[in-house]
């Protein structure tokens, strides 16, 4: 069977970093995968993780399985992060290898019991998203987001989209830190896009997984209180490879708010089955981590101003990055740049120069001209600054 088979495209993002790695220029500069970089350019371990994982190596005391829907303290913590601590929603949580993970077991729960629906995402998207749901027989379609010319969101086009998205289809909305653009509404939008969604009977799905990278860990969960507040079901894929830096430990979670506890109970019941079949529990390590800083106040204290200083660092890269354009000469105005939030911002270079910046300079931005601000150093910013100025 084997033999027959095509070679398969490289993955637009996880593709480019296999690239990276095997180029030997020494100034290559990696822009692509969201991941974040600190001043020195390394991806550092959290200093609150650190000292979580030393808490756990002394007190673990078996490696036996967790529940299929992984420990229930996770989950606890989990919950109080997306709705906050007094929230009292109807509502469960099962650990999930990663963000993706969670998407994976959403899709394949969705279409289990939701099969006539339609998927809906944001155009743009994170290119993963279609290839998830699209692969576990869902069709893809898009609503209206970005706004090229002005580089904002298109408000008017996207609720004019979301008028003609058929009752009991299910919408994926990027609860803050849009990836790729980098663009969320406002609090006034999410008003008004949870009522649509009520409105229009959509089941919405919040992939959030940028808490605290974009204006705060309570400012970021702003748009999913509000369609959770909205609306009866809702179905949340976390992940804390970024405002954990725990990308190699794989920690996410998927989480059914629903009506009522029985609902939810009945919800996840199924949900669990599909787990068991897909890969029967998740693996500890990660999801301990989270748990023990978010249950003791003096770790959960340093993370958060971690997570700050990580936010801090990113909104300097973007300003940065528009002033040393303007300082080697280029006239195009990139200010756009420093009201986006998170790790992304769609640059507006084009594919050839995209194709450029890596043939003649290493330097590596999705095809889509996503550059991962996360990826710019004090260090590497004039290097990447004449070379973007050339391409333009
Ligand atoms: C990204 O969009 O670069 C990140 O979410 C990493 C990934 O898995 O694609």
């Amino acid at each position: 069977m084997f033999e027959k088979l095509e070679m398969a495209p490289a993955d637009p993002i996880l593709g480019l970093t296999e690239a990276y790695n095997n180029d030997p220029n020494p100034a290559k500069i990696n822009l692509g995968v969201g991941v974040y970089k600190d001043e020195t350019g390394v991806t550092p371990i959290m200093t609150s993780v650190h000292k979580a994982e030393k808490i756990i190596l002394d007190t673990e005391k078996s490696k036996g399985y967790l529940p299929i829907s992984g420990a229930p303290a996770y989950g606890k913590v989990v919950r109080e992060l997306l709705f906050g601590a007094d929230d009292a929603y109807p509502a469960a949580t099962a650990h999930t290898p990663g963000g993706t993970g969670a998407l994976r077991v959403a899709a394949q729960f969705l279409k289990k019991f939701n099969p006539n629906a339609a998927v809906w995402v944001s155009d743009p998207t994170w290119a993963n998203h279609n290839g998830i749901f699209g692969d576990a027989g869902f069709e893809v379609k898009k609503y209206t987001y970005y706004n090229a010319e002005d580089r904002n969101l298109n408000f008017d086009g996207m609720r004019a989209s979301m008028q003609q998205i058929p009752a009991g289809d299910i919408i994926i909305l990027h609860a803050c830190c849009h990836n790729p653009s980098g663009i969320d509404p406002t609090l006034d939008q999410w008003k008004q896009i949870a009522q649509m969604i009520n409105d229009k009977k959509l089941l919405p799905l919040m992939d959030f997984a940028y808490q605290g990278l974009g204006r705060g860990l309570e400012e970021d969960a702003e748009g999913l209180r509000t369609v959770a507040a909205a609306v009866d079901e809702v179905v949340v894929c976390s992940s804390f490879s970024k405002n954990f830096g725990l990308y190699k430990e794989r920690v996410g979670a998927i989480t059914l708010k629903g009506a009522s506890a029985d609902d939810v109970n009945k919800a996840f019941s199924n949900l669990k089955i599909i787990i068991r079949r897909l890969y029967s529990n998740p693996p500890s390590h990660g999801g301990a981590i989270v748990t023990t800083i978010m249950n003791d106040p003096a770790l959960r204290a340093e993370w958060e101003g971690e997570v700050a200083q990580v936010r801090g660092r990113i909104a300097e890269m973007r300003q940065l990055f528009v002033d040393t354009l303007k300082a080697k000469g280029v006239t195009q105005d990139f200010s756009f740049l420093t009201g986006q939030c998170g790790m992304f911002s769609f640059s507006g270079l084009n594919p050839d120069q995209v194709k450029t910046l890596k043939e003649k300079h290493s330097i590596y931005i999705v095809g889509s001209g996503r550059i991962n601000v996360a990826g710019m150093t004090k260090a590497n910013m004039d290097p990447l600054c004449t070379a973007v100025a050339e391409v333009l």
